[in-house]
């Protein structure tokens, strides 16, 4: 089975790509070029379905949309749904300025995946627990892979390949329940081809 993946981050297509060639699903590029919509709310679930509604709305084909944001607990979650802005802005010396003399450095990044296969539109989320290091490490990846570390490594995501990064990360185990669900619909037969390409009410089902 085929989906759209609306995104422009190919570290993000590398992630996911990878995640759902597990169960034999292909992420490919829309057509056309098509705007990821990102409407402000503290709910990545709601984001990423709103990105990935609005897409549908363009593309009337079968696609997924992220959103994922990086929970810092001594700062109170922030930056949260607020990461693009957070990393475009003050970037990874910010956040480590923030941290800078905190003890508590847990720290948890969140994924929420939205599938629209009409009939069905569901979200998918993942999480990865670990701890912002104090002194960014490594050059692989993107945005904040270079100051967390996942519990269970010594490495930071950016000095990880995406493979052993997808032993661990948000975007993986998120991709991998979305490739489960569609394995479960009989590898994704029994979607795409269905109905008149409209969504139908109600679809709000969130897991
Ligand atoms: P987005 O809105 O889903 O693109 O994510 C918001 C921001 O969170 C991104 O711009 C990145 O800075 C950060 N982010 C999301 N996922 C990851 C990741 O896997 N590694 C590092 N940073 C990430």
């Amino acid at each position: 089975m085929k989906l759209y993946f609306i995104t422009g981050n190919k570290h993000k297509i590398r992630e996911a790509s990878l995640a759902l060639s597990e169960y034999g699903i292909v992420l490919t590029p829309p057509p056309r070029r098509v705007a990821k919509i990102e409407v402000q709310s503290d709910s990545l679930s709601i984001i990423a379905l709103t990105a990935a509604r609005h897409a549908y709305l363009e593309l009337q084909a079968p696609l997924v949309a992220e959103d994922a944001g990086l929970f810092i607990d001594a700062l109170k979650g922030f930056p949260g749904p607020y990461s693009n802005y957070a990393y475009r802005t003050i970037g990874n010396q910010g956040i480590l300025k923030l941290m800078e003399g905190e003890d508590k450095r847990t720290a948890y990044f969140l994924s929420a995946v939205a599938c629209i296969c009409p009939p069905y539109e569901e979200v998918f989320t993942g999480r990865v627990d670990g701890i912002i290091v104090d002194e960014p490490r490594g050059f692989r990846g993107f945005g904040f892979d270079p100051i967390f570390r996942p519990l269970g490594s010594s490495k930071t995501f950016a000095e990880m390949s995406v493979e052993e990064k997808n032993k661990y990360s948000h975007r993986a185990r998120a991709f991998r329940r979305l490739g489960a669900w569609l394995r479960a619909m009989k590898g994704g037969e029994q979607l795409g081809g269905l109905g008149d390409g409209k969504l139908k009410e109600p679809y709000k089902t969130t897991r």
